[in-house]
């Protein structure tokens, strides 16, 4: 990739950044569809957010990725939040050319089910009532689901997330249940937002086992490293259908990708480089 005087210029902030797998699957769809963009990260303390975002207004920076800890804070510099990051109350995509605000974390989760069922009309098991169950259950709403249950250590979040997801009117049916009351005989998805099996932890009990799945189950675990989880482990046991969380990585930054370019992301592309650099 050459750069130019002409180039483009998107990136990623949050503090820290260094280890984010974003700008190499950026890039790497930047470069297989020849485009004259450029991807980086810039590592902006909380003291200078608002700085970060009318400095990349004045550089003609055309998108940002926001990660932690300016998902919230960032929105009060925006000027407009596309409607359902605004029920969640994050957003992680800043589009410059009308300084719109994006959630794209809840999509990355639904395209990445997506590969082998929809959630339109399917009664779905959530665990964790964190910032990653939040943008997801907004979007399973929005895309038709049933029935929601939102199982937690923290069953007072739990509740609260539930009476959020249901106060938005897009869905008649959200629950909320403590973590140890998992039922999942009449689920057709389960969701792990939590980091139980995340890298060092890997040999935890995993929230469900095979015991508890049956086979018509899809299993998505958002947990990427490893890529596979204790949890899809036992899935696969079960003859469930396992969805690993290296797809919700993929997700979020093709539609992220889709958002600034208007251009359809080469899926392929990004997902090689995001293997590689997660080296799985
Ligand atoms: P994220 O943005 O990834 O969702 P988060 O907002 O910190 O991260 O949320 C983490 C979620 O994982 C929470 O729902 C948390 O449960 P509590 O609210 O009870 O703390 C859940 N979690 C974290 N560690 C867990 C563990 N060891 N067992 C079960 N749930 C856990």
């Amino acid at each position: 990739m050459e750069i130019k005087g002409s180039t483009n210029i998107v990136g990623l902030i949050g503090h820290p950044v260094e280890h984010s797998f974003s700008p190499p699957m950026h890039n790497a769809a930047f470069m297989k569809l020849g485009m004259d963009y450029v991807y980086t990260a810039f590592d902006v303390n909380p003291n200078n957010l608002k700085e970060a975002i009318d400095g990349a207004c004045a550089l003609n920076i055309k998108g940002f990725n926001v990660t932690i800890p300016h998902k919230i804070e960032v929105m009060k510099y925006l000027a407009e939040i596309d409607e359902i990051a605004s029920l969640i109350g994050a957003v992680n995509t800043i589009d410059f050319k009308d300084l719109k605000g994006y959630n794209t974390d809840g999509i990355g989760a639904i395209k990445a089910i997506g590969e082998v069922t929809n959630v339109k009309n399917k009664n779905i098991v959530i665990a964790g009532a964190g910032g990653a169950s939040r943008a997801i259950s907004f979007y399973l709403a929005k895309y038709g689901a049933e029935n929601i249950t939102i199982l937690n250590r923290n069953v007072d979040k739990a509740q609260r997330l539930a009476l959020d997801v249901l106060s938005s009117g897009l869905i008649d049916n959200v629950e909320s249940n403590s973590i140890d009351s998992m039922d999942l005989a009449n689920a057709d998805i389960l969701i792990n937002t939590t980091p139980v099996g995340m890298h060092p932890n890997v040999d935890d009990t995993p929230i469900a086992l095979a015991s508890d799945m049956h086979e018509d189950l899809v299993v998505f675990d958002a947990v990427y490293n490893p890529n596979e989880t204790g949890l899809l482990k036992e899935a696969i046991k079960a003859g469930a259908k396992p969805i690993y969380g290296i797809k919700m990585l993929l997700y979020q930054g093709a539609e992220s990708f889709e958002i600034w370019t208007g251009k359809k992301a080469p899926i392929d592309a990004m997902e090689e480089a995001l293997i590689k650099t997660l080296g799985l």
